[in-house]
């Protein structure tokens, strides 16, 4: 489906936004996984978090929708069903990443599978710590399907992340959660926590990095879990607001975890003004209002430390650095290649079509020159993100813009349309 969208002039009022869906996927793992009855407020109502569901579904949990909640019937310790399917993780990463850690420590074989695209993601980051745990895989080209055999004993390992890299901690988690002895995950650039916050598992930190300590006895317990707004989704209209004149935007419980707040740290360092209220903590994740006026950005350097905390916004805040004064630049971005789509191609790409002067790094990429290309259709990868990133550029564009494609916006935000609709009037 081609959207098209005008040049707006305002953008005002408040917006909330459904949950956050790194911290939906784990509600519906640790839910699912606990023996008994969890409820889980403001679950993301993306596809990819549906796609979560169904697997767990698939394993045997009740997972029904009462009223504006959902109730979870979880297994309890390595008491999952069978399931007599292949498990359709979708286009998510996250869903196939993390189960592949959990369903190595079942009794049973199971078989990943997912969409084209997930189906050419890298499956090997995780298949190299589980099998030190003590699992076997048939995969072809470690992609998805990925068939995954636990051996009777799995051991405990100690682990340090070869890339920083939430979920494949998360998954190395997981499976260590099904061990007596302490399993051990050392990452040096730290990555998203939600994992090891929800969980309540200790974290050494260190000057080298942080070493987060599991064993059995963090095994999940019934809980009651909020959710908060997704921060990731937040980004793109944090940097519409900014970038349009004589706007502000609250938005209501956004999730201000500290490892995924780094995008509004680089906004402000390049001027945007961005505060927040209204704090609370629910299940160990911080949350609060972000509100954003608009104002006038100047590029800045992005340093290599904080791309893991801001690996999924980089894609907008490129929008942001196109209208800042100076030119955007980012490098040590590598993984963005890994994506739901080659970000990076992408990005450029897309770029390229508006006229302007395009580097493109391995790592990375810069932008000068001017927009000289009016009313251009943008091509979407088939990734949300990138739908997202150049709906809100044909917002600014004074000729506006079309998105190709624009349905793969359901993978995380099936109601931005309508979101952009009550913030613009
Ligand atoms: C996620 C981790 C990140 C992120 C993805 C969600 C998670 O991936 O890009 O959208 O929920 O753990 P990596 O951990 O592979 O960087």
């Amino acid at each position: 489906m081609l959207q098209s969208f005008n040049h707006i002039n305002k953008v005002s009022g408040e917006l909330r936004l459904p949950g956050d869906k790194s911290i939906s996927h784990r509600a519906v793992f640790f839910s699912s996984m606990a023996e008994g009855k969890s409820v889980i407020k403001n679950l993301s109502d993306s596809e990819d978090v549906a796609s979560t569901i169904k697997c767990f579904s698939d394993l045997g949990c009740e997972i029904k929708k009462e009223k504006n909640q959902f109730v979870v019937a979880g297994k309890g310790f390595k008491k999952f069903n069978k399931p007599n399917k292949p498990l359709d993780c979708g286009n998510s990463g996250t869903t196939a990443r993390l189960l592949a850690g959990l369903l190595s420590a079942q009794n049973f074989e199971t078989t990943l599978i997912g969409d084209e695209s997930l189906s050419e993601r890298p499956m090997d980051r995780v298949m190299i710590p589980l099998k030190k745990i003590g699992v076997n895989f048939e995969s072809e080209n470690d992609r998805l399907p990925l068939k995954i055999i636990p051996d009777k004993e799995h051991h405990p390992i100690n682990y340090e992340l070869p890339i920083p890299s939430a979920q494949i901690k998360s998954s190395v988690i997981l499976a260590g959660l099904h061990c007596e002895g302490i399993t051990s995950v050392i990452e040096k650039i730290p990555s998203r926590n939600h994992t090891e916050k929800m969980l309540g598992l200790e974290v050494k930190k260190s000057e080298s990095g942080n070493t987060i300590l599991v064993s059995k006895k963090n095994y999940p317990i019934p809980a009651e879990y909020f959710i908060p707004s997704d921060v990731s989704s937040a980004a793109f209209f944090v940097v519409l607001t900014t970038l349009t004149k004589g706007s502000s935007l609250r938005i209501k419980n956004a999730s201000l975890n500290e490892t995924r707040k780094g995008y509004l740290r680089i906004l402000k360092e390049m001027g945007a003004r961005i505060n927040f209220e209204n704090i609370s903590v629910s299940s160990g994740e911080i949350y609060g209002d972000i509100i954003v006026e608009s104002s006038q950005l100047k590029n800045v350097e992005i340093a290599e430390g904080i791309i893991p905390n801001i690996i999924d916004e980089i894609a907008i805040l490129s929008v942001a650095g196109l209208f800042a004064e100076g030119n955007f630049s980012i490098k040590g971005a590598k993984e963005l290649r890994k994506k739901e789509s080659d970000r990076i191609n992408a990005l450029c790409y897309n770029y390229k079509l508006l006229g302007l002067d395009i580097d493109e790094f391995e790592d990375g990429f810069s932008i000068s020159g001017k927009i000289i290309n009016k009313g251009v259709t943008f091509e979407s990868f088939n990734d949300h993100r990138i739908v997202m990133t150049f709906s809100i550029l044909s917002l600014l564009l004074n000729d506006g813009g079309k998105v190709n494609n624009f349905n793969c916006v359901k993978i995380s935000n099936p109601d931005f349309i309508n979101q952009i609709k009550q913030i613009t009037g």
